[in-house]
């Protein structure tokens, strides 16, 4: 028999990154509430932004992305030299578990945390490792409690995906302390600007004092260029090297650097998008709350989704199937040890309604 390349044992053990579903079973496009996309779209002013790269498309891109950075420093009050972009948030958090974890190592994050954690452990053949939750929320006493001589890293993505959660400066802060300072926490901000006006867990903070934090952001959210691929990261200035001689060369393209700096400066729509999903997320959360004699709950939620659990006899499956013939597609994550919840994205009002009414007429209610 012929022989073939063999991958590493570490690598043949991994699966694919499983996004959110865009389609029925049967192919049928259905809105998507399955990958915390912004339902208001794009800043208009990104869009042009976007419209104005199509004619540089045989240029290389500026591989340090440099006024995209000034711009990020202007409007968080950072140093410029102490951000990193990339392709993508998901990049810069791949870049630090290379950097920082290898073979034998563990990477630790909450039980219920974003699916790519795992991922990022286990393809530079680290073992990832969850600290058990809080009624599915990050416990700071849990986290501290898991980690071993052997972490490396902690992941934590505040505001939480899958569940929404949310810790406070305070709460971060007592992590960070507790950690050995050989222990890099990375906090994953992808959510962030959904929450409050003023609101702050303290993760810039923390990274610009400390040389064992870094903080990572993205434009796929309330910014709405997922499709355009550009995250940041902010940390000391040996951590940010590190990252710029793993990350690609030309890691953020030349419409991404344009529609990402005019996002920046279009704030209203960031206020937009969250002022949106704080009135959708609130009146969904009531109704599911209203649903609670039929054995549904949401877990409070500080992002642009909520996790709903079926306690009762309604299953997940069912709203699951009943939604998508409703024409959405939510996520069921039961390969994330959770068979029991859908995670809804929160999107255009009439959607939500539709949701809601579909929700309301499985468990018998009157829409
Ligand atoms: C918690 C969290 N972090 C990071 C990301 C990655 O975002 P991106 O690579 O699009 O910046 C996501 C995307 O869903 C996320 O949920």
């Amino acid at each position: 028999m012929e022989l073939k390349p063999t991958p590493k044992p570490w690598i043949d053990a991994i699966h694919a990154y499983v996004p959110g579903r865009a389609t029925a079973s049967d192919g049928r496009p259905l809105v998507k509430l399955s990958a915390n996309e912004n339902p208001l779209g794009t800043s208009p002013a990104a869009l042009a932004a976007l419209e104005e790269a199509r004619g540089e498309a045989a240029s290389y891109p500026d591989p340090d992305s440099k006024a995209l950075r000034a711009k990020i420093a202007e409007v968080h009050g950072l140093d410029a030299d102490r951000i990193v972009c990339g392709t993508g948030s998901g990049e810069l958090l791949h870049c630090v578990v290379q950097a920082f974890a290898g073979a034998g190592d563990e990477v630790l994050c909450s039980k219920y945390s974003f699916s790519l954690y795992p991922l990022l452990a286990q393809k530079v053949g680290a073992v990832p490792v969850f600290s058990d939750d809080a009624d599915y929320a990050a416990s700071v006493d849990n986290l501290l409690a898991a980690t071993t001589p052997n972490t490396r890293l902690v992941l934590l993505d505040n505001p939480n995906n899958p569940v929404g959660s949310w810790l406070p400066a305070s709460e971060v802060e007592r992590l960070h302390f507790g950690l050995p300072s050989d222990v890099l926490l990375v906090i994953d901000h992808a959510y962030a600007e959904y929450l409050a006006d003023g609101v702050d867990d303290g993760g810039f903070a923390l990274a610009a004092a400390h040389e064992n934090v870094l903080v990572s952001r993205t434009f796929s959210k309330a910014y709405g260029l997922a499709s355009e691929r550009v995250g940041w990261a902010t940390g000391s200035p040996h951590l940010i090297d590190l990252i710029n001689r793993l990350r690609g060369a030309f890691n953020v393209s030349r419409s991404g650097q344009r529609a990402a700096l005019d996002a920046l400066g279009d704030q209203d729509f960031v206020t937009a998008s969250r002022e949106h999903n704080a009135a959708e997320r609130i009146r969904f959360a009531e109704a599911i709350a209203a649903l609670g004699n039929h054995g549904l709950r949401a877990v409070p939620s500080e992002a642009n989704f909520l996790l709903v659990l079926f306690e009762g006899d309604l299953t997940a499956e069912t709203a699951r199937d009943a939604l998508a013939g409703a024409g959405y597609a939510v996520r069921h994550l039961p390969g994330h040890g959770l068979p029991q919840a859908l995670r809804i994205t929160i999107g255009k009002t009439e959607d939500m309604t539709r949701v809601t009414a579909t929700l309301r007429e499985l468990c018998g209610e009157a829409p």
